[in-house]
């Protein structure tokens, strides 16, 4: 085998590994319970009208992509994991939108270049490992003049200290993959997305969270339904220890967010326009 074709064996594996974590659990469940309004916000941001040319990269079950079809855009919601896409394709027929869904990993999209008038991503594309890639893809298929639009969760904020705290408790992972909540950072996608934008427009934001009243009541939820969270308790179940010590870690990160029951937890909002 040469080495690219190693490299690109590689690459299909941590791929199909990334699919497997995504699917199991219920993802969808996290969205209509912790993040049911984030997807519309980002539509909202976007500006999103009629006629438009949406591509949701990382769509999951279509918590932006759903809304932006609402608003009456032509909106194709892709994703690397088919058993989401399926779900989506269930909630979009029982809320009324119409959308196509394609399978698609967001280091390599299935579409033109520019064809696109918006491209965005909710707590999305920030899971592509390696993000030059994934960022070099969503600005090659929006037109010029076209938004960029993300929603990404901040590396200092609740989530963003959730995979802190979770790293050495999961296996190393492969050279080269890049830690999710980097893409929270501003000046990180303000490297990423370079020259190629202008007219950036970034702040932080919080949702609120409410729904779990003691910290324990946020672990179990997630160790039951978020993918990453899963795979990490995985990794450690044959040693009571340590899932003694990640449970103590999550349930002390919850309780230091926690505020009579309430949890704030930090986004990155950023939109820009494609340069023409
Ligand atoms: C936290 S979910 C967000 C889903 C959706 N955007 C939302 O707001 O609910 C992260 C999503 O990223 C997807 N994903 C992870 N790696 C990906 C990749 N390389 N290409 C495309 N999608 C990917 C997962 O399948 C999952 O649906």
């Amino acid at each position: 085998m040469t080495e690219a074709s190693e490299a690109a064996q590689a690459d299909r594996t941590l791929k199909a590994r990334h699919r497997a974590m995504w699917a199991q659990g219920d993802y969808p469940s996290v969205v209509s319970h912790v993040i049911p309004d984030l997807g519309a916000r980002l539509v909202r941001e976007c500006g999103v009208r009629q006629g438009d040319r949406v591509l949701d990269v990382a769509a999951g079950s279509g918590n932006a992509a759903i809304p932006a079809a609402l608003a009456g855009a032509d909106v194709v919601a892709s994703d690397l994991t088919p058993e989401l896409l399926e779900i989506g394709r269930h909630l979009a027929a029982v809320r009324g939108a119409r959308l196509e869904w394609r399978e698609a990993d967001a280091e390599a999209l299935p579409f033109a270049d520019g064809e696109f008038d918006i491209v965005m991503s909710c707590v999305g594309v920030m899971f592509a490992p390696h993000h030059r890639p994934a960022a070099e893809e969503m600005l090659r298929v929006c037109r010029s003049g076209g938004t960029i639009g993300l929603v990404n969760w901040t590396p200092e904020g609740f989530v963003g200290r959730m995979f802190a705290a979770m790293k050495p408790f999961a296996p190393p992972s492969p050279p080269g993959v890049q830690p999710p909540p980097l893409w929270g950072d501003e000046e990180h996608v303000h490297e990423l997305l370079g020259d190629a934008v202008t007219d950036v427009d970034a702040r932080r934001e919080t949702v609120r969270v409410d729904r779990f009243g003691e910290p324990s009541g946020f672990r179990e939820f997630f160790k039951a339904c978020y993918g990453p969270t899963i795979a990490v308790y995985r990794a450690v179940a044959g040693d009571a220890d340590r899932v003694a010590a990640l449970d103590a870690a999550l349930d002390a990160l919850a309780a230091e967010h926690t505020v009579d029951g309430v949890m704030e937890w930090e986004y990155l909002l950023l939109t820009a326009h494609r340069r023409g």
